[in-house]
């Protein structure tokens, strides 16, 4: 398969090369096969981003003290050791209405140092930082202007503040297609002279997985999450039809991370992240980590599972089977020749003894193999041959490693 970087006009036909490096036309976007050979490559997302962003917790209650007592507690967690290295504000940064000369400007209430001042501060502890926009006229919260039409003065801008990091929402569109105001936002992030990871937020309206990997890091597959079991499930349900698109460079998003949050128990919230880490999604921590518990830490900084979402290969882990309305089987491959198993049950009362198959999985028949219960940070005793079956509570699951012995 031809693999073009983003200015592989050589490799592309001639028509579709003459349009320019970038900005491939929306015609010429069909199918899988085409998504998966015209990369956006613009040398980021080689594993699903790791961050923070403030919506799921804050809101539209941000500012410039929020953000950097995140940043600080980001790095003194160890959560930044742990991976996560985008800062992302999301809806309400910006003041409402663009400068007399057309420029997007920070709300001077809540962000008086500036972008830039907040970006050199995110830069001085290591991290990077995300800014949030809309194709349309506004944003989501109505509370600031959106990029539709301004696309290349607002890509320059956020460059020229140092931003690291676009999420780019759907709301107050006009009656253009996606297909046509997501690519915009695209060619103008990579003409603005830094790279920007460019993180798609259209819902999934237009399925955007066939295409969103032409143009941006990742994309949402689904609508807003909220922080209830049944959320969560929907969203990774829908994401995971999507599992075939994923690949390093562009990743399926099904939506931010809830966990500590409150509205899920521990045992929820490990599933929620279990989830979240085998379908290769962004973890993109979405709590308030100035006041962090020790359990909620503990389930987003768990080296073992961080290490199944980051596995170099980028497979996206999917259901591999579903036995009734409670159980299921999520697997997915890793480098070394290991795979990432998830044993769920969805069920709400009773505790279930749910199984693994070899088949299943995608493990040689007769194949023995170690299992490491990357929760529990321990390898079970034995080797297995053929199944790997264990007990799992209600809203609970496990998430092992197989790795293969005597290949
Ligand atoms: C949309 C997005 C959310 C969030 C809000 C902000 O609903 O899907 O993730 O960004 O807008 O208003």
């Amino acid at each position: 398969m031809a693999e073009i970087n983003r200015c592989g006009a050589a490799l592309l036909p001639l028509a579709v090369a003459l349009i320019g490096c970038s900005l491939v036309a929306a015609g010429a976007v069909t199918g899988g096969g085409s998504a998966r050979r015209l990369l956006v490559d613009n040398g980021l997302a080689r594993t699903p981003q790791m961050g923070w962003n403030s919506w799921n917790h804050f809101g539209c209650d941000i500012n410039e003290t929020v953000i950097r007592s995140t940043v600080d507690a980001l790095v003194s967690s160890g959560l930044t050791s742990a991976g996560y290295k985008y800062v992302n504000l999301d809806d309400c940064w910006a003041d409402n209405q663009r400068t007399k000369e057309g420029y997007m400007a920070a709300n001077p209430e809540k962000f008086p140092s500036g972008i830039k001042a907040l970006a050199d501060y995110v830069h001085s502890k290591g991290l990077k930082l995300g800014l949030y926009s809309s194709a349309g006229t506004r944003t989501c919260s109505n509370r600031m202007p959106g990029s539709l039409g301004h696309e290349d003065t607002d890509a320059k801008t956020f460059a020229s503040w140092g931003v690291d990091y676009l999420k780019y929402d759907n709301c107050y569109r006009d009656d253009s297609n996606e297909l046509v105001r997501f690519p915009r936002m695209s060619h103008a992030l990579r003409n603005s002279g830094r790279p920007i990871f460019y993180s798609l937020c259209e819902w999934g309206y237009m399925d955007v997985a066939t295409w969103g990997g032409s143009y941006g890091n990742s994309w949402r597959t689904t609508g807003d999450i909220n922080d209830t079991w049944t959320s969560i499930l929907n969203n990774i349900d829908q994401n995971d039809a999507y599992a075939k698109y994923a690949k390093p460079g562009g990743w399926n998003d099904p939506d931010m991370l809830e966990v500590g949050n409150g509205g899920l128990t521990h045992d929820e919230y490990i599933v929620h992240f279990s989830l979240w880490a085998i379908a290769k999604a962004p973890l993109i921590i979405g709590c308030d980590v100035t006041g962090i518990s020790k359990e909620t830490l503990g389930i987003l900084s768990n080296p073992e599972v961080i290490a199944i979402n980051q596995d170099r290969f980028g497979i996206q882990g999917r259901r591999v089977r579903k036995y009734d309305d409670e159980i299921e089987v999520w697997a997915g491959r890793l480098s070394g020749h290991r795979k990432a198993v998830l044993l769920l049950n969805r069920g709400a009362t009773s505790r279930r003894s749910i199984t693994a198959t070899w088949a299943d999985v995608g493990l040689r028949r007769g194949l023995a193999a170690e299992a490491r219960d990357v929760w529990k940070h321990e390898t079970l005793p034995g080797r297995f041959a053929g199944r790997l079956t264990a007990e799992v509570g209600p809203h609970s699951c496990k998430l092992f490693i197989l790795t293969p012995v005597g290949r």
